[in-house]
């Protein structure tokens, strides 16, 4: 059982609502632009988790062609989302929990060739609920398919300094990740990159890490059988 202290469905519908989403971008960061030039082609069947006002989802449909559903827990979001980029045949906004237990819209979607998340997976504060989140995204995925991902990277705390009273975003370590999502996917590729928050008029720059993943067919065997 997962006992993470994520926010619930409500105190994300909050944050909407109050329109305290510092997180939020107006464009898509230029490296997950990279990945998605680099990695995929044209008319693929993608999946984003916790899309937000749906910036990167509209991206991906407008300029790839890409058929995007985009699943957020908050019903705030993806009605703001909708509101600011249509609901068209080319991308599908819904309200789900990623994690949902029981069979649902996204069984129903799968497989789908790409999943792609911008600080969704760094949410998951706890071992337990990354891996849930990676065998999930690997369950929804063909073989092969790929997981393009950006997170808070915990390097941040060293390098930079920060006023008092400016919250830190979610960060996680490179070991935190991999640990987490290495028992379902390869790593391809990985890089660190700018993380932009933004409270009121004062902009500060973190670090993120952007990634992209390999679906693995099969769970790797113990090197060591016990
Ligand atoms: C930090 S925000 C990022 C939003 C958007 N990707 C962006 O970059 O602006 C994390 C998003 O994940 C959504 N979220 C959190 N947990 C979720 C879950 N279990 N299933 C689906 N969406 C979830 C939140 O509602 C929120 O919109």
């Amino acid at each position: 059982m997962d006992k993470s202290n994520r926010l619930t469905a409500e105190e994300w519908d909050t944050r909407y609502k109050e329109k305290n989403i510092p997180w939020h971008r107006e464009e898509t960061d230029s490296p997950l632009r990279e990945y998605l030039h680099s990695y995929l082609p044209p008319q693929q069947k993608i999946l984003e988790i916790g899309p937000g006002l749906g910036v990167e989802a509209a991206y991906m449909a407008e300029k790839f062609c890409h058929h995007v559903t985009a699943i957020d827990i908050s019903p705030q979001a993806i009605q703001d989302a909708i509101k600011k980029q249509g609901q068209t045949p080319l991308l599908d906004f819904k309200v789900l929990d990623f994690l949902h237990k029981e069979k649902n819209y996204l069984d129903e979607k799968a497989p789908f060739d790409a999943i792609f998340d911008r600080t969704c997976f760094h949410t998951f504060n706890s071992h337990q609920s990354r891996l849930n989140f990676a065998k999930r995204a690997s369950q929804l995925l063909k073989d092969d398919g790929l997981w393009i991902s950006y997170s808070g990277n915990s390097d941040s705390v060293i390098e930079y300094q920060y006023p008092q009273d400016f919250p830190l975003p979610p960060m996680l370590s490179f070991q935190e990740i991999f640990s987490s999502v290495q028992q379902y996917f390869f790593l391809l590729e990985a890089k660190r990159c700018p993380f932009i928050i933004k409270r009121g008029n004062l902009e500060k720059e973190f670090l993120a890490f952007a990634t992209v993943w390999k679906k693995k067919k099969k769970k790797v065997p113990d090197v060591y059988p016990q």
